[in-house]
């Protein structure tokens, strides 16, 4: 398979009035061609801000991006302007981006046909006319009822699962290469986001697109994504197929988020104690104070980049790389 994104050592960080905020540290994957892949971890671990960092969509300042690489089709999208035409043209139209809220990506005050027409307008010159017609098109594809009239509404005028299925249908205008879904959690009620996550599947199938799905849900992962990365405290802790990391599972903290899945489909329970914060420079584990394995050597030694185990498993744990444990 061809490799579409390649992330090497990303590192985003945040100035607060608390200190310096490391929400991604030091974090590598990549995605290939038509690949679906999923970012796991709780609350605040740096899912959403790892993927905005690779649009360069983070508020800057307070957010910087210190280090790495996003080589996209041999570029790296770190080294284009954030306002240049070349990263616009890239978002968008190679790569979208679906947001947890979509009130806040959609426009209230412009109709569906507007803002969707717009992108293909803005991004693939289409005229006017016909780029409402490929609208329709696309809004009956994901699933909207009569979508020659619904076209005219305006968001507030669909139900938020309708306005979920708008953002797909808008995100696969382009036939982008890659599309970054950052699960709605909250949002919606889970039967309605259980059809979404399936429309998204039937979507990225049907025109052969990789597909980053991040969510909290360890379940959602099994069942569409090939190969899952688990986050924790700003790093990647365990990467691999979904079978290795349901039948080898390496990272202490991995095995939590699988012991407290109460069944497929259902949300986490948060393991006990809390997440690290992420304040400062951090060089040993960071699920060293929750983790039920801990060795001597975890307060001793640094964390490190991820060991390989073998085909597409590798996980940052001293235990492992010291060849203990496994
Ligand atoms: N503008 C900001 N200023 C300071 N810190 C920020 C800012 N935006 C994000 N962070 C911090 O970065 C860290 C990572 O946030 P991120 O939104 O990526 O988490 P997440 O894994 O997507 O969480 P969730 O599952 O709740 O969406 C968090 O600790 C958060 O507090
Ligand atoms: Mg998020």
């Amino acid at each position: 398979m061809d490799e579409l994104l390649r992330v090497e050592n990303l590192h985003t960080v945040f100035r607060t009035d608390r200190g310096v905020v490391h929400a991604v540290r030091d974090i590598s994957y990549e995605i290939n061609e038509s690949e679906i892949i999923g970012l796991v971890g709780e609350s605040g671990c740096g899912k959403s801000i790892s993927q905005m960092s690779v649009l360069q969509l983070i508020p800057t300042p307070p957010g910087k991006i210190v280090s790495g690489k996003a080589l996209f089709d041999g570029v790296d999208l770190l080294k284009l302007g954030k306002h240049s035409d070349e990263l616009s043209g890239i978002r968008g139209e190679k790569i979208s981006m679906i947001f947890q809220e979509p009130m806040t990506s959609l426009n209230p005050a412009m109709t569906i046909a507007k803002q969707m027409s717009e992108v293909l307008i803005v991004h693939l010159n289409t005229q006017k006319r016909e780029a409402r017609e490929r609208c329709v098109d696309m809004l009956a594809q994901v699933g909207i009822p009569d979508p020659g009239n619904r076209i005219d509404d305006y968001p507030h005028q669909l139900s938020g699962g309708m306005r979920q299925r708008v953002m797909v249908g808008m995100a696969m205008l382009c036939n982008p290469k890659l599309i970054i879904a950052d699960e709605a959690t909250t949002a919606l009620d889970a039967t309605i986001q259980a059809q979404l996550l399936e429309l998204m599947y039937e979507m990225v199938r049907r025109y052969k697109t990789a597909l980053v799905l991040v969510t909290h849900n360890l379940g959602v992962v099994a069942r569409y994504a090939q190969r899952i990365n688990v986050m924790y405290a700003g790093r990647i802790v365990e990467s691999g197929t979904v079978r290795e990391i349901w039948n080898e599972t390496a990272h202490p903290y991995t095995k939590g988020l699988l012991k407290c899945m109460p069944k497929l489909g259902t949300a986490l329970t948060p393991i006990h104690g809390k997440p690290p914060s992420l304040i400062g420079e951090s060089v040993l584990c960071p699920f060293r104070p929750r983790c039920e394995e801990r060795i001597a050597l975890c307060d001793e030694l640094p964390v490190g980049a991820p060991t390989h185990l073998g085909g597409s498993h590798s996980t940052a744990c001293i235990r492992v790389t010291e060849g203990k444990g496994l």
